[in-house]
């Protein structure tokens, strides 16, 4: 018999290990490693996989299926890249209680309605809790089928007995291989099971929907344990006081990852918004300082968000720092180019900066926007609500172009707004409709500064 061989496993982020450590060189965790049997996965691999290699001109009997399905979720769609793709796997994360479920059970009763039967795996909730979610969503139809399960033989095995079109699970923290030799939601399971979905997805060439928790870090799992294995991520975002929430992509082998998808989640479940803009800049204060818009390009279409910043004296030797809805570290290298490049003493100051409605942004053109939302709190100076910005920072603190400055220019205009501050660009990428728009092109953030000084003489 062959001997068995033990391996240890980070119980965080899945690393292995032949022998104990105490920390973990991969997610840094302390005393994370448990024991576990190394699994022979050769064997099987070697049987399930077809060796012949074949010509890619080649017919095979999933070419005609293999095509894009509409949820009729616009938003949805949007964010997939127009439809689900027979045998996708997409795996939806996301915070507590931000709408997964509530997602998904319309993505699964508009699904049954149109396109045939929905298999709904539930190992959360009762029956009583998702149906009264369905009836409350609008999602009840009698193609969609529920089943209250958590152990993965059983899952598989209903997923053969009828001919789905489409498979949910909800969630995949919750389900469990009995035979792995792990709890269930701990990395080893998380990753056995869905390793094991995507196999039944391929093979019946069905798309499935998995819904994963995510951890303290965000992750859903462990750090880039499950992103591989699946052929879409899609995070759910939003502030949890909010109503609106924003649908990423994070990954998508079908489409774009730069399109967002916007809700807004009432008591009838999830509403769609198809024009985003306004509902980012409906609460938005007038005449205070640190506030401006950004046109950011969500994909093929723009969007207009806040950016607001607080900079003020700290009573402590460490000042504090907090960004939302940006990358820090950008946030803190602005910060750094301001000091040396601007002038702008900042090393005394708590700064706080923050994208209003809870979305996320992650282009290089907040740069701009973020250094004047900065310098507006640091010198207590309002920009006028009718201003938006938008261009990327470099280490010199020049001010760079960036794509999209027509589609940004017109949503600015199409909001009436006056004013933008933008980098050098062609005068024909500034479109027909931004007549009435006054620019003001920079080359160097060191002409903020005048523009601010200019404001407190005209102030005074
Ligand atoms: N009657 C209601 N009216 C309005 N909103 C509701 C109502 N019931 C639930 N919600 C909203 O739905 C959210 C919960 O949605 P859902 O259960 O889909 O979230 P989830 O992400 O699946 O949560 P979990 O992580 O617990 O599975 C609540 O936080 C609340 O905002
Ligand atoms: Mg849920």
């Amino acid at each position: 018999m062959a001997h068995e061989k033990k391996i240890y496993e980070c119980s965080e982020c899945g690393f292995e290990s032949p022998k104990w450590l105490g920390k973990c060189p991969q997610c840094e965790s302390w005393n994370p490693f448990l024991e576990k049997i190394a699994k022979n996965y050769t064997k099987n691999k070697q049987k399930k996989i077809d060796t012949q290699p074949v010509s890619i001109l080649e017919k095979n009997h999933l070419d005609e299926q293999s095509k894009r399905i509409p949820t009729r979720i616009k938003e949805f769609d949007r964010v997939v890249g127009g439809g689900i793709i027979q045998g996708a796997v997409i795996l939806i994360g996301g915070e507590p209680g931000i709408g997964k479920s509530t997602l998904v059970i319309q993505v699964a009763g508009l699904w049954a309605k149109n396109n045939g039967s929905v298999l709904y795996v539930h190992g959360e909730e009762s029956f009583h809790q998702v149906k009264e979610r369905a009836q409350r969503v609008n999602a009840l139809h009698q193609n969609l089928f529920m089943f209250s399960s958590t152990d993965m033989s059983d899952i598989l095995s209903s997923i053969d007995t009828n001919q789905y079109s489409l498979v949910i699970i909800d969630s995949i923290q919750s389900v469990s291989n009995p035979e792995v030799d792990s709890l269930p939601g701990s990395i080893t399971q998380v990753r056995e099971c869905t390793y094991e979905l995507v196999q039944k997805a391929k093979q019946l060439n069905i798309p499935m929907i998995i819904i994963g928790h995510i951890t303290k870090e965000g992750y859903i799992a462990g750090p880039k344990v499950l992103e591989h294995i699946v052929d879409t991520v899609l995070y759910f975002e939003g502030e949890g006081k909010h109503s609106l929430r924003v649908l990423r992509a994070i990954k998508n082998r079908f489409g774009s990852t730069q399109e967002i998808g916007v809700f807004e989640m009432c008591s009838e479940g999830l509403k769609e918004i198809a024009d985003p803009s306004a509902i980012f800049l409906q609460e938005r204060p007038v005449g205070v300082s640190g506030s401006i818009v950004f046109p950011m390009v969500g994909g093929s279409r723009p969007l207009l968000v806040e950016i607001q910043s607080l900079v003020g004296k700290s009573r402590i030797p460490q000042p504090r720092r907090g960004v939302m809805g940006l990358n820090s570290q950008r946030v803190s290298l602005l910060i750094a180019i301001l000091e040396k490049k601007a002038g702008i003493f900042l090393s005394d100051r708590d700064i706080f900066v923050n994208v209003a409605g809870g979305v996320f942004v992650d282009e290089t053109a907040v740069d701009l926007p973020v250094v004047i939302s900065m310098l507006s709190s640091f010198w207590d100076l309002p920009i006028a609500s009718d201003w938006a910005a938008f261009g990327e920072v470099g280490l010199s603190g020049e001010i760079r172009r960036v794509n999209g400055a027509r589609i940004r220019l017109n949503e600015i205009a199409k909001f009436g707004f006056k004013t933008c501050i933008i980098p050098r660009i062609e005068p024909s990428d500034i479109p027909d409709k931004a007549e009435n728009l006054q620019i003001i092109s920079l080359e160097n953030i060191k002409e903020l500064n005048q523009l601010f000084e200019n404001r407190e003489k005209s102030h005074e």
